[in-house]
Protein backbone atom coordinates (compact mmCIF):
# COMPACT_ATOMS: atom_id res chain seq x y z
CA UNK A 1 0.00 0.00 0.00
CA UNK A 2 1.07 3.50 -0.72
CA UNK A 3 2.94 5.77 1.63
CA UNK A 4 3.36 9.40 2.05
CA UNK A 5 6.60 11.22 3.19
CA UNK A 6 6.49 15.31 3.58
CA UNK A 7 9.93 16.61 3.07
CA UNK A 8 9.50 19.80 5.41
CA UNK A 9 8.63 17.55 8.45
CA UNK A 10 9.68 14.09 7.97
CA UNK A 11 5.59 12.99 8.87
CA UNK A 12 5.19 9.62 7.26
CA UNK A 13 1.46 9.03 6.40
CA UNK A 14 0.42 5.14 6.20
CA UNK A 15 -2.97 3.45 6.02
CA UNK A 16 -5.07 3.18 2.54
CA UNK A 17 -7.54 5.97 4.33
CA UNK A 18 -5.18 8.26 5.16
CA UNK A 19 -3.34 7.89 2.12
CA UNK A 20 -6.44 8.31 0.02
CA UNK A 21 -7.58 11.13 2.31
CA UNK A 22 -3.96 12.85 1.89
CA UNK A 23 -3.92 12.79 -1.95
CA UNK A 24 -7.50 14.25 -2.40
CA UNK A 25 -6.64 17.27 -0.47
CA UNK A 26 -3.76 17.17 -2.77
CA UNK A 27 -5.78 16.75 -5.80
CA UNK A 28 -4.05 13.63 -6.92
CA UNK A 29 -6.27 10.30 -7.68
CA UNK A 30 -5.41 7.30 -5.60
CA UNK A 31 -6.80 3.48 -6.08
CA UNK A 32 -6.17 0.17 -5.53
CA UNK A 33 -5.70 -2.77 -7.78
CA UNK A 34 -5.29 -6.40 -7.13
CA UNK A 35 -1.99 -7.43 -7.83
CA UNK A 36 -2.02 -11.44 -6.93
CA UNK A 37 -4.53 -11.21 -9.85
CA UNK A 38 -1.32 -11.36 -11.71
CA UNK A 39 0.71 -14.96 -12.41
CA UNK A 40 3.29 -15.21 -9.65
CA UNK A 41 5.89 -15.68 -12.25
CA UNK A 42 5.23 -12.09 -13.63
CA UNK A 43 4.93 -10.46 -9.75
CA UNK A 44 8.75 -10.50 -9.78
CA UNK A 45 9.71 -10.07 -13.25
CA UNK A 46 11.35 -6.91 -14.39
CA UNK A 47 12.77 -7.92 -18.22
CA UNK A 48 9.25 -8.81 -20.20
CA UNK A 49 8.42 -10.08 -23.60
CA UNK A 50 5.69 -8.72 -25.80
CA UNK A 51 3.70 -11.44 -25.08
CA UNK A 52 4.12 -11.34 -21.36
CA UNK A 53 3.83 -7.44 -21.68
CA UNK A 54 0.24 -8.23 -23.31
CA UNK A 55 -0.95 -11.08 -20.62
CA UNK A 56 -0.02 -8.45 -17.68
CA UNK A 57 -2.36 -5.62 -19.77
CA UNK A 58 -4.76 -8.40 -20.17
CA UNK A 59 -4.96 -9.43 -16.50
CA UNK A 60 -5.92 -5.75 -15.91
CA UNK A 61 -8.18 -4.53 -18.50
CA UNK A 62 -10.84 -4.59 -16.53
CA UNK A 63 -9.63 -1.67 -13.99
CA UNK A 64 -7.72 -0.11 -17.08
CA UNK A 65 -10.98 0.32 -19.21
CA UNK A 66 -12.68 1.55 -15.80
CA UNK A 67 -10.65 4.12 -15.00
CA UNK A 68 -10.25 5.35 -18.77
CA UNK A 69 -13.79 5.56 -19.01
CA UNK A 70 -13.71 7.60 -15.78
CA UNK A 71 -10.85 9.61 -16.70
CA UNK A 72 -11.13 10.22 -20.71
CA UNK A 73 -7.93 7.78 -21.32
CA UNK A 74 -7.87 7.11 -24.50
CA UNK A 75 -4.26 5.08 -24.56
CA UNK A 76 -2.52 3.01 -22.56
CA UNK A 77 0.69 1.03 -22.55
CA UNK A 78 3.30 -0.93 -20.18
CA UNK A 79 6.78 -0.09 -18.61
CA UNK A 80 9.43 -2.06 -17.32
CA UNK A 81 12.42 -0.80 -15.77
CA UNK A 82 15.01 -2.14 -13.95
CA UNK A 83 19.36 -2.50 -14.02
CA UNK A 84 18.66 -4.98 -17.05
CA UNK A 85 17.40 -1.77 -18.98
CA UNK A 86 19.83 -0.09 -21.14
CA UNK A 87 20.78 3.65 -19.82
CA UNK A 88 19.24 3.33 -16.58
CA UNK A 89 21.27 5.64 -14.68
CA UNK A 90 20.70 7.94 -17.62
CA UNK A 91 17.14 7.94 -17.86
CA UNK A 92 16.66 8.32 -14.53
CA UNK A 93 18.61 11.21 -14.26
CA UNK A 94 16.29 12.96 -17.18
CA UNK A 95 13.16 11.69 -14.92
CA UNK A 96 14.67 13.44 -12.04
CA UNK A 97 13.51 17.27 -12.79
CA UNK A 98 11.03 18.58 -11.36
CA UNK A 99 8.64 19.05 -14.47
CA UNK A 100 4.55 19.83 -15.19
CA UNK A 101 2.80 18.15 -18.22
CA UNK A 102 -0.77 19.64 -20.09
CA UNK A 103 -2.24 15.83 -19.05
CA UNK A 104 -2.88 13.69 -15.90
CA UNK A 105 0.55 11.76 -15.69
CA UNK A 106 -1.04 8.22 -14.69
CA UNK A 107 0.72 4.81 -13.67
CA UNK A 108 -0.62 1.67 -11.76
CA UNK A 109 2.25 -0.30 -10.61
CA UNK A 110 1.79 -4.17 -11.04
CA UNK A 111 5.78 -5.14 -9.97
CA UNK A 112 7.99 -3.37 -7.94
CA UNK A 113 8.09 -0.17 -6.13
CA UNK A 114 8.39 3.50 -7.36
CA UNK A 115 8.10 6.81 -6.03
CA UNK A 116 6.49 10.38 -7.20
CA UNK A 117 7.93 13.15 -5.84
CA UNK A 118 4.92 16.07 -6.29
CA UNK A 119 4.69 19.90 -5.12
CA UNK A 120 1.70 20.03 -2.64
CA UNK A 121 0.11 23.20 -1.10
CA UNK A 122 1.88 25.94 0.42
CA UNK A 123 1.08 24.61 3.73
CA UNK A 124 2.56 21.20 2.57
CA UNK A 125 5.46 21.59 -0.16
CA UNK A 126 6.66 18.94 -1.23
CA UNK A 127 5.85 15.16 -0.67
CA UNK A 128 6.93 11.73 -1.60
CA UNK A 129 4.48 9.31 -2.64
CA UNK A 130 6.21 5.67 -2.32
CA UNK A 131 4.38 3.20 -4.79
CA UNK A 132 4.27 -0.49 -4.25
CA UNK A 133 2.48 -3.88 -6.71
CA UNK A 134 -1.22 -2.39 -6.85
CA UNK A 135 -0.84 1.07 -6.44
CA UNK A 136 -2.79 3.44 -8.82
CA UNK A 137 -1.84 7.29 -9.18
CA UNK A 138 -2.63 10.06 -11.51
CA UNK A 139 -0.96 13.25 -10.81
CA UNK A 140 -3.05 16.10 -12.35
CA UNK A 141 -2.10 18.04 -15.09
CA UNK A 142 -0.06 21.15 -14.10
CA UNK A 143 1.37 19.52 -11.28
CA UNK A 144 4.76 19.86 -10.49
CA UNK A 145 6.25 16.30 -10.01
CA UNK A 146 8.82 13.84 -10.92
CA UNK A 147 9.39 9.93 -10.87
CA UNK A 148 11.78 8.06 -9.60
CA UNK A 149 13.01 4.62 -8.62
CA UNK A 150 13.44 2.85 -5.04
CA UNK A 151 16.64 1.25 -3.81
CA UNK A 152 15.64 -2.01 -5.47
CA UNK A 153 15.44 0.11 -9.26
CA UNK A 154 12.49 -2.27 -10.18
CA UNK A 155 9.48 -1.35 -11.47
CA UNK A 156 6.54 -2.52 -13.98
CA UNK A 157 3.86 0.13 -14.69
CA UNK A 158 0.94 0.37 -16.52
CA UNK A 159 0.44 3.96 -18.21
CA UNK A 160 -2.24 5.86 -18.96
CA UNK A 161 -2.82 8.62 -21.83
CA UNK A 162 -5.00 11.50 -23.14
CA UNK A 163 -3.14 12.03 -26.21
CA UNK A 164 0.89 11.63 -26.63
CA UNK A 165 1.27 15.27 -27.05
CA UNK A 166 0.03 15.81 -23.04
CA UNK A 167 2.73 13.40 -21.90
CA UNK A 168 5.20 16.25 -22.44
CA UNK A 169 7.87 16.98 -19.85
CA UNK A 170 7.85 20.97 -19.04
CA UNK A 171 10.86 21.62 -16.83
CA UNK A 172 9.37 23.41 -13.53
CA UNK A 173 12.04 25.73 -11.77
CA UNK A 174 11.20 26.05 -8.19
CA UNK A 175 13.87 27.72 -6.03
CA UNK A 176 11.67 26.12 -3.37
CA UNK A 177 12.33 22.70 -4.37
CA UNK A 178 13.30 20.72 -1.63
CA UNK A 179 15.89 17.54 -2.93
CA UNK A 180 15.49 14.80 0.10
FE1 LIG B 1 5.95 13.48 -15.36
Amino acid sequence: MAEIRIRNTNERIQGEENVRAFLDKQEVLYEHWNPSKLAPELQEKFVLNDEEKAQILSTFDAEIRDLAARRGYQTWDLIALSDATPNLDELLKKFEQVHTHTEDEVRAITAGRGIFIIKGTDDVGYFDVELEAGDVISVPEHKPHFFTLMDNRQIVAVRLFIETEGWIAHPFEDATFQKA
